[in-house]
């Protein structure tokens, strides 16, 4: 395993941004501490040409330009909170309402905003973060490790929190993939199936949940067989018009806790395969609805509307003012731990 550094940038304040880049001989990425993002991910097509599948920038200015959160750790809370406060043991916390009067991707300077500390490790880069009690309106005081860890042709990325204080944690990765290769142009040829007969509907366009678990059969929702993303995505269904395309959150079959499959993506014009597996009881499935091509991405790409997807595996969202809803909890001396392996191949 091969593991490389050099200094990617630095912050306005004068911070030094490191970029890592790890290759195992199978795949290659490369991940900066501005965010904890993922910059690259490289995998062999069918032909066994090299493609970065993974949407990002060249230089630390693209990141701090862009509100994507592209390819970042998000933090302390992944997705929304509505109203942007949630009670804990009764107590009300206020958090920043930064999408609408809704609380998104941890606020304002959410953990994609935040320099990491980092260390090589045997398999890959151990990043950490220290988020302070009441940082971003959050209780307790928080120490976060996140690995990303290269085996064979799996990208792991493992994820452990502990507080000292009762408090919430939602940990993801947004990473915009396209099998077709970060430049690729659109999606909706690649195909996607979801280990998920429930989905979380919406309430509407601000995409908080309303609560229920709702089958996903015999409607766009349905990926338990293998399809085409853009085969429905323009349908006249209410859930893809609050979402602008998908951005909704599924159920993951099976029993959170246990690493199990949730997602598999497969792309006919490279061959490429991605499995998402995950401990996580949710995945946000989200077709870049968003992108608007700004700032220009590696290589001077142009990021279009629905040129990327993110799979971006969860607690639901809202899940704290959702009592139905399994609960994202770190009690003090508890430690929250989950994992979510990428696994590349061709088909
Ligand atoms: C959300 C989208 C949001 C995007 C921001 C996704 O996780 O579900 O609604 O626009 O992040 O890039």
């Amino acid at each position: 395993m091969l593991c490389s550094k050099r200094t990617f940038g630095y912050m306005p304040d004068g911070t030094a941004v490191e970029q890592y880049a790890l290759d195992n001989g199978e795949i290659r990425c490369a991940v900066i501490t501005y965010g904890g993002a993922l910059t690259v991910l490289e995998t062999p097509d069918a032909q066994g040409t090299p493609v970065d599948i993974a949407l990002g920038f060249d230089t630390l200015e693209g990141y701090l330009k862009q509100d994507k959160y592209m390819g970042a750790i998000i933090g302390r809370y992944a997705n929304r909170i509505a109203g942007g406060r949630f009670f804990l043991h009764t107590k009300e916390y206020p958090l920043a309402q930064n999408d609408g009067k809704n609380h998104l991707h941890g606020g304002e300077t959410g953990f994609d905003k935040r320099v990491w500390q980092a260390e090589e490790m045997e398999n890959g880069l151990l990043l950490t973060l220290f988020s302070p009690h009441r940082e971003g309106g959050y209780p307790g005081n928080l120490h976060v490790w996140v690995q990303y860890l290269l085996r064979g042709k799996s990208l792991h990325i493992k994820y452990r929190a502990i507080s000292d204080e009762d408090t919430i944690v939602n940990l993801t990765n947004h990473a915009y993939f396209n099998l077709g290769g970060h430049s690729g142009g659109g999606i909706h040829d690649q195909y996607l199936q979801l280990y998920a007969p429930y989905y979380t509907p919406v309430a509407d366009a601000q995409c908080i949940p309303t609560g229920e678990l709702v089958p996903v059969a015999h409607t766009p929702m349905d990926f338990m067989k293998s399809t085409r993303m853009g085969a429905r995505i323009n349908e006249a269904f209410e859930q893809l018009l609050y979402g602008a395309g998908y951005d909704h959150n599924w159920v993951v079959d099976g029993k959170a806790g246990a690493l199990r499959p949730a997602a598999k993506v497969y792309c006919p014009s490279t061959g490429i395969v991605m499995e998402v597996k995950t401990t996580m009881p949710g995945i946000q499935f989200y077709t870049g609805n968003h992108l608007d091509g700004c700032p220009p991405g590696k290589g001077g790409a142009a990021y279009h509307k629905r040129s990327a997807f993110c799979l971006e595996t969860q607690f639901f969202p809202n899940s704290p003012n959702q009592r139905g809803f399994p609960q994202p909890i770190l009690r003090a001396g508890g430690v929250w731990e989950h994992t979510t392996v990428f696994s590349m191949d061709v088909q």
